[in-house]
């Protein structure tokens, strides 16, 4: 079948895709079972998706010892909805996720907990609700086509795709939510992600073992880390507040400087304002470069899925006000088809606050649930041909997909509040590269995914940019 003379779409779902070559993807080799505990710590820090073994992907509950606890891995949908939505709040964040994300973004909606996070969460929602994303499309499509002149002046063919969505992912969360450009901080910012990310992020055997409270050798280098992390975002808020704050707000910087609860008529406080401010920068740029770095992957190895999508992008006009108004089914159906594949939050993870029974077992407080996406999301019981990539699963009209079988942005009161914003971008983001360039892995085709903090490629992939 002649790619250009593809009819978006409607011919992904028809019986050419039968022809088409739909790739299984390299994934890491999950570790045996049985196996020593320690070989489990090892994992976690260098790896978290090996760790989980086969019968992970086969079994719908598995219950075992964690260092004198009691830890579940959930994969039976009734089972997760019952710890993320029925009994929510009987459960919170575990010790280790707090030891590592709190240096880089404090008390903010992301670490929060109770009466400050359902505040937290009161005032940042209406920056998310459909009306205020209407813009998104267009400053993603914009932001976007001038990162791509920026690359065709500067006469560069072979791209890390990564690193390029990292920037413009910085860029279009400094506009959208901030109005500001992050242009003039984001070498720094990423730097120090970087940093982090490398080292720091990595569990330590003390983060996994003790109690929140007590302080672990690897979280008093975190404390160094976080005072200059910190003092690059009060930078940054300093220079956003400088150029005044408006009221009505026009953006969700506005609205964070202004808030003030009705209920306590208490504001945010300059040092709340700086945590939430990187919350929603991290939370919001670093996950969404990731869905759009494994969607280009993917692409670059089903060539026939990415000529489809590209010429349904080519069909529509994504400049300027129209963006918002674009349909691309296909694209979408990438990107979420990504994200079943590639989780960037690869597992979500709770700490029993009050005593629980799931599935069958009695929980404690400080027993653990897993429920991770990334074993969920290839689950033999749960999927047809898990390891496939098959963008059709998400196209209008195919089979239901069970809410709690497919969670890459979790469910329930702590539900992503940046899911419809991530979706927006990243399909925006696509339908415009993939309008103007063919994809093409520009060195050997294997990357495995590693998962620390997100689920990141193993290593840094060349794609070759072909203009169409
Ligand atoms: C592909 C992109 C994204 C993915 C895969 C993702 C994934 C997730 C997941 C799984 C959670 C729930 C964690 C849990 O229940 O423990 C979450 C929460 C959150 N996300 Fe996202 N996210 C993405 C994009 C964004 C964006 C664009 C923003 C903001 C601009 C954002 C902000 C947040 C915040 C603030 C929370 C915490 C919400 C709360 O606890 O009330 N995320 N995200």
């Amino acid at each position: 079948m002649s790619a250009t003379a593809a009819a978006p779409g409607s011919d992904l779902r028809s019986g050419f895709i039968e022809e088409w070559f739909l790739p299984r993807p390299p994934r890491p080799r999950p570790l045996p079972v049985p196996r020593p505990q320690w070989r489990t710590f090892l994992q976690l820090r260098r790896n978290a998706l090996a760790s989980w073994g086969e019968p992970a992907y086969r079994e719908l509950v598995i219950a075992g010892p964690f260092l004198g606890r009691l830890s579940l891995l959930l994969n039976e949908p009734g089972a997760i909805r019952h710890v993320l939505v029925d009994n929510a709040e009987a459960y919170g964040r575990s010790a280790s996720t707090l030891r590592i994300l709190h240096p880089m973004i404090g008390d903010g909606l992301f670490l929060a907990e109770g009466e400050a996070w359902r505040r937290q969460r009161r005032v940042v929602a209406p920056a998310f609700a459909p009306r205020q994303l209407g813009l998104l499309a267009a400053i993603a499509a914009k932001r976007t086509e001038r990162a791509l002149d920026r690359l065709a002046r500067e006469g560069r063919s072979v791209v890390d795709l990564l690193a390029f969505f990292q920037h413009l992912t910085l860029e279009i969360a400094g506009e959208a939510l901030f109005s500001c450009s992050l242009e003039p901080f984001s070498a720094r910012l990423r730097a120090l992600l970087q940093r982090y990310g490398e080292g720091l992020a990595r569990p330590s055997f003390l983060d996994l073992l003790l109690p929140a409270g007590w302080t672990t050798p690897a979280e008093l280098a975190r404390r160094r880390f976080a005072r200059s992390w910190f003092a690059l975002l009060e930078e940054i808020v300093a220079t956003r507040r400088a150029r005044g704050i408006e009221d009505p707000p026009r953006d969700l910087f506005d609205a964070l400087a202004l808030a003030c609860d009705p209920e306590t008529g208490r504001g945010f406080s300059s040092k709340e304002l700086v945590e939430q401010f990187a919350t929603l920068l991290i939370a919001g740029h670093e996950t969404t470069a990731l869905a759009l770095f494994w969607s280009a992957y993917l692409l670059a190895l089903a060539c026939e899925v990415q000529e489809v999508a590209a010429a349904e992008a080519r069909a529509q006009n994504l400049v300027g006000e129209a963006a918002p108004r674009a349909a691309l089914p296909v694209v979408r159906a990438v990107v979420q088809e990504a994200l079943r594949l590639y989780p960037p939050a690869f597992a979500i993870v709770r700490e029993a606050r009050a005593p629980d029974e799931v599935a069958g077992h009695r929980l404690a407080p400080g027993d653990l649930v897993v429920i991770a996406p990334w074993v969920l999301h290839r689950h033999r019981k749960l999927w047809d041909e898990p390891e496939r990539f098959d963008p059709r699963r998400f196209l209008p009209g195919a089979p239901a997909i069970d809410r709690f079988a497919y969670l890459p942005f979790g469910a329930g009161p702590r539900v992503c509040i940046g899911a419809q914003f991530a979706l927006i971008e990243a399909t925006t983001v696509l339908a415009v590269l993939l309008a103007r360039y063919q994809l093409r892995l520009a060195g050997p085709k294997r990357v495995l995914p590693v998962a620390v903090v997100t689920t990141h490629p193993d290593r840094r992939l060349p794609f070759r940019l072909v203009p169409r």
